[in-house]
């Protein structure tokens, strides 16, 4: 759908009164269109971290930070967790429509049939070093897969869909390998004869020795925390999808990119973060206070992780389902974990200290997850692997939006505040 136009704005520079189309989206969102101001003025807009910029018109997610609503192609996403298996909330942001049964068959399938790699791919994984971070490894095996896969013909449709099939299908075999390779256990290859998690969750604990059953409130558990993941319209990582591919490049060097952004402790990185945070605090004994104190301090670059959120200035609708799902996955695991009572002691704490209301910083995503991950055996260097398998589709929807849309370059402005024209001081005089 395009964006309506929907009135004018005025902006006044150096006395002179200039006017902008003001357009509107489908939820009543309104921006101004200022890509003529500095051929008309001379100036650029500042805004650092692009608090208040609109790269783009999107069709595909729509949240509202304010009340809480998060929407893949117009669903909610609390609606698609509760209904759907991942793939088909994959196949919905991709082809823009949810699967019939014919078509979550066929496209389960395919994935099924593209889930190996290369063999001689496998032999990176061998030389990496064995504290090596699994983020570090997916995005170098992303970017290879376009050696071992190159895509046919970027503008033919059937060759992109291919690109797409396989990205979806193997970047959860090169995740299950990596894991394989940190703990020094032979691979195991996919199934053809099980769905998308389960053969996930087989991948990564079964071996050659040992058939580890799968456990459905596991699959079901994965299926859930994927599509909590699956898109969050222009974050981090998809912002650096979409200006990676801007430059022409294809699929997989684009997401490999997105991996990369996704990794740090301020993205998706911190789930791992939250983990290693309730850890400390149960080793010294489980007082939340000493926490709270450090994330509140001005002088203290802490912050508590998994809380507060760039767009979501109320309770992160994602972080309620994951709440959920980690007391479902710990009561059919039947074990105690303690780090989930400092989980809720603390956001408990949070959420009624002024500090945490006067900036509206609720759980985000991350601060449940990492903990549902922990019950369901996955370790925490995995944590932001499996957010990127989540991600995933949501980043290759964005992809083909932008090339669909012939998008120019990302290409930023700035303002310069380094030194004016100097000359070069010959080097035997430079002091
Ligand atoms: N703990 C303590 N204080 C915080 C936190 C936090 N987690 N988050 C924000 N604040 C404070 C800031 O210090 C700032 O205080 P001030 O006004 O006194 O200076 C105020 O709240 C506003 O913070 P901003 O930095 O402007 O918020 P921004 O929107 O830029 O940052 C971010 C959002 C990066 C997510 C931040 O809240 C944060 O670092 N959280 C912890 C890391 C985390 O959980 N990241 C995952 C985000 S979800 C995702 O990427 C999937």
């Amino acid at each position: 759908m395009k964006m309506e136009k929907n009135g004018t704005a005025e902006i006044r520079v150096d006395g002179k009164t200039l006017t902008y189309p003001v357009y509107e989206g489908t939820e009543g969102e309104r921006a101004i269109d200022i890509s003529k101001l500095r051929k008309e003025t001379g100036l650029i807009t500042y805004d650092s971290g692009f608090m208040n910029t609109g790269s783009c018109a999107s069709d595909i997610t729509f949240i509202d930070g304010e009340k809480g609503i998060l929407r893949y192609r117009g669903y909610d996403v609390a609606d698609l967790a509760e209904k759907c298996e991942f793939i088909e909330v994959a196949y919905l942001l991709v082809h823009g429509s949810l699967p019939t049964a014919v078509q979550k068959d066929r496209y389960s399938q395919l994935l099924n049939q593209h889930s190996m790699i290369h063999e001689d791919m496998k032999d990176f994984f061998s030389n990496y070093p064995e504290h090596s971070h699994p983020m570090a490894i997916l995005s170098a095996m992303a970017v290879s897969l376009s050696s071992f896969y190159p895509e046919l013909g970027q503008d033919v449709k059937e060759d992109l869909d291919m690109t797409v099939t396989r990205l979806i299908s193997k970047l959860r075999t090169i995740a299950a390998f990596s894991y394989k390779k940190s703990i020094g256990e032979p691979t195991i290859y996919p199934r053809h004869d099980l769905k998308y998690c389960e053969n996930f969750l087989n991948m990564m604990f079964s071996s050659p020795v040992r058939k580890e059953p799968i456990n459905p409130v596991m699959a079901d558990a994965l299926n859930k925390l994927l599509i909590i993941h699956a898109d969050h319209e222009q974050n981090c990582s998809t912002s650096v999808v979409r200006g990676v591919g801007s430059s022409g490049i294809n699929l997989y060097a684009s997401i490999a990119a997105g991996i990369c952004a996704l990794w740090g402790p301020r993205h998706g990185g911190a789930n791992q973060h939250v983990i290693e945070m309730l850890e400390e605090i149960y080793r010294e004994g489980g007082d939340v206070s000493k926490v709270i104190e450090r994330a509140k301090n001005p002088r203290s670059p802490f912050r508590l992780m998994g809380f507060g959120h760039r767009v979501y200035k109320s309770y992160d609708p994602r972080a309620k389902i994951a709440k959920e799902l980690c007391k479902k996955v710990i009561a059919a695991t039947n074990t105690k974990d303690p780090l989930l009572d400092i989980a809720q002691e603390l956001e408990e704490r949070a959420l009624n200290d002024s500090y945490f209301q006067e900036r509206n910083l609720y759980p985000n995503v991350d601060f449940y997850t990492g903990l549902t991950y922990r019950e369901m055996g996955i370790p925490t260097n995995m944590f932001t692997v499996m957010f990127a398998i989540g991600r995933l589709p949501g980043w290759i929807a964005q992809w083909l939006e932008m090339n669909n849309s012939e998008t120019p370059i990302a290409r930023p402005r700035q303002v310069y505040t380094g030194p004016n024209l100097r000359k070069v001081t010959p080097i035997a005089k430079r002091k």
